[in-house]
């Protein structure tokens, strides 16, 4: 596979973010330095500290500010995997097993505790208020959203509250990922609000993706099982759009009583779910979300920065896992 325009921007880059969060667990207790090493170590696409290196790049904001911002969204980004997948009772992520496979509850808690410490550190480590502002707004926003998650399983959102929910877990980060290099260049007036409907759309887009893979991916591909947001009571837009074109469909309407499908049901209705228009339309929706991302680059400083950001909307939709 070539490399893209984007990767190759950043390719020198990501290492220092990567060191730099490596280095959070020095003269720290040896356990927690296993844990960041292995998650490290797993892989992880990096999206969201490309994200922010690119703006950075793109509006010229002091390197290791840009650089000290990048690791300090990735390390939040882990975090909150840390706990979602102790949460999801998730034993696979990357292809790797989860810590909470390895570990109990009580160490994994404190191991995603240090994470989210070590985020707000190296955050601070920037030397803007309005970037930690940043930070802990949009951790309150993520926790805030994952609550309702929990408390509104088996229950069908509507297509805004379905908005707010993939808004919350996801495209919030992207907009911090995006927003806060604009602080650290001193442009945020100028270009504050382009960058938050560039990072929000990114992150909607990404989401409104992530649930579409779930249906049409495989587990080798995406390196965790697949179509386990419907057995696990998590209605998607896939999902939405389905009952949208069968409204009288026996097996949602189970569903939508929150009663429990047999195992046998729930796989023919995935199965139908995947290959209904469904998919496709959702996937359309994510195409949407990214051409208002490339039209908010538009008045923005021309430069292979800038290129590549387009190029990156382009490659949230294309992405395979
Ligand atoms: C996973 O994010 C959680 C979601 C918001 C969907 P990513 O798909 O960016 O995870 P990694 O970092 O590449 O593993
Ligand atoms: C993960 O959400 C994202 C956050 C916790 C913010 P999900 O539980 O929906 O995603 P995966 O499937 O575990 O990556
Ligand atoms: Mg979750
Ligand atoms: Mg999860």
């Amino acid at each position: 596979m070539t490399m893209l325009d984007f990767h190759a921007q950043v390719q020198t880059q990501l290492p220092e973010v990567e060191e730099r969060m490596r280095r959070v667990a020095d003269g720290y207790h040896p356990e927690l330095a296993y844990a960041l090493e292995q998650l490290l170590n797993s892989g992880g696409k990096r999206v969201r500290p490309t994200v922010t290196l690119l703006v950075a790049g793109m509006l010229n904001a002091p390197h290791p500010h840009a650089v000290t911002v990048a690791a300090a969204v990735e390390m939040l980004h882990t975090a909150t995997l840390v706990h979602d997948d102790l949460i999801d009772g998730a034993t696979l992520r990357r292809g790797e097993p989860t810590l909470n496979a390895l570990w109990n509850s009580a160490a994994t808690i404190l191991a995603g505790d240090f994470l989210f410490s070590q985020a707000a550190w190296l955050g601070s480590q920037a030397e803007s208020v309005e970037v930690m502002q940043m930070f802990a707004k949009t951790l309150s926003i993520i926790v805030n959203g994952e609550v309702n998650q929990l408390f509104t399983r088996n229950t069908f959102p509507t297509r805004e509250e379905y908005n707010l929910r993939i808004y919350a877990k996801t495209a919030s980060m992207f907009e911090l990922a995006a927003k806060a290099p604009a602080h650290l260049a001193g442009v945020f007036p100028q270009y504050g609000e382009l960058l938050n409907t560039y990072g929000n759309s990114i992150g909607m887009a990404f989401q409104v993706v992530d649930d579409v893979l779930d249906f049409s991916s495989d587990e080798s591909t995406l390196g965790k099982p697949v179509a386990s947001d419907l057995r696990h009571g998590l209605f998607t837009l896939p999902t939405l759009y389905f009952l949208q074109s069968q409204p009288d469909d026996e097996r949602m309407q189970v569903l939508l009583n929150g009663e429990v499908l047999q195992e046998e049901r729930m796989e023919a209705l995935i199965d139908d779910i995947r290959q209904s228009g469904a998919v496709q339309q959702a996937h359309e929706e994510a195409h949407r979300y990214v051409r208002l991302a490339q039209d908010s680059l538009l008045p923005m400083p021309a430069c292979a920065e800038r290129d590549g950001l387009a190029e990156l909307a382009e490659y949230v939709v294309q992405r395979l896992n």
